[in-house]
């Protein structure tokens, strides 16, 4: 029975720049860190370290993640945690990382639970008896530091396999935008673009309530209008100092917005990332444009529309934004077809019924403005593909 009233769930954020000194102020005195990611370097580590040992704490590098969890990365660290027996998991790193760190004090407050058990939505148990979870995202992206998901790659089905429950969102999510400056534009790109796509969806999803609307809105506004002046071809130093602290928080501002509605369904029929090995990002920021036009109009699509100059009714609105993003996406040098992106297309369109099939279930498909069917799925696979100009 859908309740009368809605609930916002945030973890403690703690941002500005220089804010990992954070996590020293806890008190805790055994950290288990679970790191990784292309920004995770040795000047980091060297601060936490420090850091660490100012506080008087002993620190334990329990995992190294690769991109692209897989089930096995969260086991294999297992009697490692459980001999060190950490009070704090510190997570820094990208969203595989802060994913699998979920996963890792899940089972390590857990140890007879297993993989199988926790894929049961919103029924595991509260975590915090044992270790208290921070998470520092290294990259503007998944939100995974304010998210209430971990995602996995089944390695024998190539599929997503998710945990999901609120009991997952970490105590505290430091956001220190020095940590995403090293970063190459790619990955900014490629990651702003997964941010972009959950703040555009957690705005339209049907259970969004006007603060997630209002998050999500502001969030997707300061990546379409900051993205540029964070790549390092902007010569001005402190306007990209500025722009980088604003999607890193817009980023987490996005996964806020997703944990407190949902995405859509560019998450939910984003199976041609897995199944090529191509990243999350690159997949539902393609796919995006594509679905707004299942989804839309929209009064969010004309809201966004409007503030970035354009004018018109609705219609043209959400039409000004859909033509917006692929024209972003061009300048970017972003591709904006499976085709372009070197997808084989038989291969692609051998998965497609399958796919089309599958992602109605979803529960980011449900909760879409959208009406879905295995015909539309078909048709949005196939405009994804051929890239078909997105008619709203
Ligand atoms: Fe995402």
């Amino acid at each position: 029975m859908q309740q009368p009233y809605s609930i916002f769930i945030t973890p403690r954020f703690v941002s500005g720049r220089g804010s990992i000194s954070f996590f020293a102020s806890l008190g805790k005195k055994r950290i288990g860190i679970i790191r990784g990611g292309k920004s995770y370097n040795n000047a980091l580590q060297e601060t936490i370290e420090n850091l660490a040992e100012k506080s008087g704490a002993q620190i334990c590098y329990l995992a190294q993640i690769r991109n692209e969890p897989y089930i096995e990365d969260i086991f294999s660290c297992m009697d490692e945690v459980r001999a060190f027996e950490p009070d704090m998991i510190l997570a820094v790193g990208g969203g595989s990382v802060l994913d699998t760190a979920k996963a890792i004090h899940l089972f390590y407050e857990n140890p007879h639970m297993k993989f199988e058990d926790a894929l049961i939505p919103f029924t595991l148990p509260k975590l915090g008896h044992k270790a208290i979870h921070v998470s520092v995202p290294t990259t503007s992206g998944t939100g995974s530091e304010a998210t209430s998901v971990a995602v996995f790659i089944d390695p024998e089905t190539q599929t997503k396999q998710l945990l999901l429950d609120n009991h997952l969102i970490p105590h505290y999510a430091i956001l220190d935008a020095d940590l995403t400056d090293s970063l190459p534009d790619s990955i900014r790109i490629a990651t702003a673009m997964d941010a972009l796509t959950h703040a555009i969806e957690a705005s339209t999803a049907k259970n969004a309530s006007i603060m997630t609307q209002a998050m999500a809105l502001e969030a997707a506004l300061d990546i379409l209008e900051h993205l540029t002046e964070s790549l390092s071809g902007c010569t001005d130093r402190a306007l990209q100092a500025f722009a980088r602290e604003k999607i890193h928080i817009a980023s987490a501002m996005a996964g806020t917005a997703i944990t407190n509605s949902c995405t859509g369904l560019a998450h939910s029929y984003d199976h041609p990332g897995p199944a090529f090995g191509k990243s999350h990002g690159s997949v539902c920021g393609l796919m995006l444009p594509y679905t707004m036009a299942l989804c839309g109009p929209h009064p969010n699509y004309a809201i966004l529309a409007k503030r970035l100059g354009y004018a018109g009714n609705e219609k043209e609105l959400s039409q000004s934004l859909a033509n917006h993003l692929l024209y972003l996406r061009k300048e970017l040098s972003l591709e904006n077809s499976f085709a372009e992106m070197g997808i084989p297309e038989k291969a692609y369109f051998k998965r497609v019924p399958e796919w089309a099939c599958r992602s109605i279930a979803a529960m980011a498909t449900q909760m879409s403005p959208a009406s879905m069917d295995t015909e539309k799925g078909h048709a949005l696979y196939d405009a994804c593909y051929f890239g078909k100009t997105p008619v709203l």
